[in-house]
């Protein structure tokens, strides 16, 4: 019931707005800038980042003003309660990733979402304190500006202080967003929480509180928040709350940097997330399995798109149930997953006649191996560094946990394990035992914040939010652009579709796909969703154009907002 809700939630929040096919003759382009773009979730967000880039700073001085910014502006995704992934790629070409992602308290344990019967409670990995994975965010942010970073700390904070001192407006779309979880937070929260109380577009609304924790961060670094007085009361509200964090889960929490998973699509090179996230390697294995087949030939949303891109999902997905998880925990043969070889072994039983149904389809076998919410930004600078960042709470406002005094919500991330093998959690992705719950083990992700070059230069910075969704938008995207001529803009607006194994089903956009169509995948064994599907993704992008000015794709689904220079 709650997986039914969530999922309806997810599908209300990223927006009520329908969308219509694109019409590719008459293109929309995004904003255009000569030098450097930041695109987010919110005006603010994007202000602030392009604030930071003008005063000199770069793309990581400005990661963390916008990740605050968007922690300001856009509490439904935006966060310090939660955690991301980024994906970078500086101006000499050296690429490299980072993982912020939340991890399990020590105290967590396989079953602990079990009960006595052994049957999962989903409330307790989505609603509430016992919900709750040690929050990475602020260990990413401190971890790449130490790394990268060239403004000091106080600089690059103090306006997002401002931002929360001076109050943001509501806009509508947030307005629709706040009534809807109202009687969570009511639910969830032992106080009244401010974003309990009745919101209307236009109100402003200010956060003296976040202003606080902020300043702590000025004053004392990471440590201002995974160590004393920030870290004290978070971890007090908690356990009150029935939660089993503790301090020492917050001192021990590190930022991890990876080697992001790197392939070649055609003439591209596509650098994205690797594990704990799965976007990265499924994005490869989709890629990689629909290669050989020329699909600019077959169009833009055309019959034979749909099923061959739903087929190399339902693959994809079925590995990824299998075997991804965090990879300081569980052995993955990533290199084998992502092998035209492997690939094209897992493609030889598809046909366009008819759908291959999922339950004829389980995991690859390797031989040798041994067994709504979320938010994306991207931004390119002035020196021609570039970053991908999708940073979550993983449901809409997290676990609905608000912390009063620290002015935050504590993520979900929890429900990102899987709580018992085969049983599926809010997404309806289904786990193995590789994803299982273990102390301080990351939970597995599909976050895909990715970065593509053309002829060995940036080409496009991209990545969305969508639970499940995350992986399949983010490819489409890059297919409209380079399969299908598209802007940048149209390319993030275009309609788009959904397959991940289980359910077998696939879900479409409403409104954007021809009728005819539908029942041609219909009458060849593909169950069509479409009621429950209004949007899927919320994607942000910029593409590196021709002449080498960059082109924003904000998408219209929510308050998306490029700016530039
Ligand atoms: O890491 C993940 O895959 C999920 N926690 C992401 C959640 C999400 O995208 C929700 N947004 N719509």
């Amino acid at each position: 019931m709650i997986r039914l809700a969530s999922v309806f939630c997810l599908l209300l929040c990223l927006n009520s707005c329908k969308t219509h096919p694109v019409e590719v003759s008459k293109p929309t382009f995004g904003l255009i800038a000569n030098k450097a773009m930041v695109v987010s979730a919110r005006a603010e967000a994007s202000r602030i980042g392009v604030a930071i880039l003008k005063k000199g700073g770069n793309a990581f001085d400005a990661m963390m003003a916008t990740e605050m910014a968007l922690a300001v502006s856009y509490p439904f995704a935006g966060n310090l309660g939660g955690g991301g992934f980024m994906v970078y790629r500086m101006a000499d070409g050296t690429v490299g990733a980072l993982d912020y992602r939340e991890k399990a308290p020590k105290a967590a344990f396989k079953n602990m979402y079990l009960d006595a019967s052994g049957e999962v409670q989903p409330e307790k990995s989505q609603l509430g304190a016992l919900a709750v994975g040690v929050p990475g965010t602020v260990a990413g942010i401190f971890e790449a500006h130490k790394k990268f970073g060239t403004l000091p700390i106080q600089d690059i904070l103090s306006p997002v202080i401002h931002l929360a001192q001076k109050g943001y407006v509501v806009t509508e779309k947030q307005q629709r967003r706040f009534t809807n979880y109202r009687e969570l937070f009511l639910t969830v929260n032992k106080d009244t929480i401010p974003y309990a109380k009745d919101i209307i577009a236009g109100d402003t609304i200010k956060n003296i509180a976040l202003a606080t924790t902020l300043q702590a961060l000025i004053d004392k670094g990471r440590d201002g928040f995974y160590k004393g007085a920030v870290a004290e009361k978070l971890v007090n509200h908690l356990q009150e709350n029935g939660g089993i964090l503790t301090l020492d889960d917050l001192a021990s929490y590190k930022a991890v940097w990876r080697k992001p998973v790197q392939f070649t699509y055609k003439d591209l090179t596509v650098i994205s997330m690797s594990p704990p996230s799965s976007g990265g390697t499924c994005l490869a294995q989709i890629m990689k399995m629909i290669e050989p087949y020329d699909i600019k030939q077959y169009g833009h949303n055309q019959e034979k798109t749909i099923q061959l891109l739903t087929e190399a999902e339902r693959r994809a997905y079925a590995d990824r149930s299998y075997y991804l998880g965090d990879p300081d925990f569980v052995t993955i043969p990533l290199d084998t997953l992502i092998s035209a070889t492997y690939l094209g072994k897992r493609m030889q039983n598809f046909n366009f006649e008819r759908a291959t149904p999922s339950v004829e389809v389980s995991h690859g076998k390797l031989p040798g191996y041994e067994s709504d919410e979320t938010t994306h930004y991207s931004i390119v600078d002035q020196f021609g560094n570039t970053i991908s960042v999708t940073t979550t709470l993983n449901g809409a406002y997290g676990s609905k946990l608000y912390n009063i005094e620290l002015g935050f919500f504590l993520n979900n991330e929890m429900d990102d394990f899987s709580s018992k093998p085969g049983v599926p959690n809010m997404f309806g992705l289904i786990g193995a035992e590789a994803n299982a719950i273990a102390p301080e083990k990351r939970m597995l992700s599909s976050m895909t914040p990715t970065i593509v070059e053309k002829n060995n230069k940036l080409w496009m910075s991209v990545g969305t939010p969508g639970g499940s969704t995350i992986i399949t938008s983010v490819l489409q995207t890059i297919l409209n652009v380079s399969e299908f001529d598209m802007t940048m803009q149209d390319a993030v607006n275009a309609p788009r579709f959904h397959h991940q194994w289980l359910p077998d089903v696939v879900i479409f956009e409403p409104n954007a796909f021809d009728q005819e169509l539908l029942k041609n995948l219909k009458n060849k064994g593909y169950t069509i969703d479409q009621q429950e599907s209004q949007i899927i993704g919320k994607v942000d992008g910029i593409l590196v154009r021709e002449d080498g000015t960059l082109e924003g794709g904000a998408d219209k689904r929510g308050d998306d907002t490029a700016m530039g220079f």
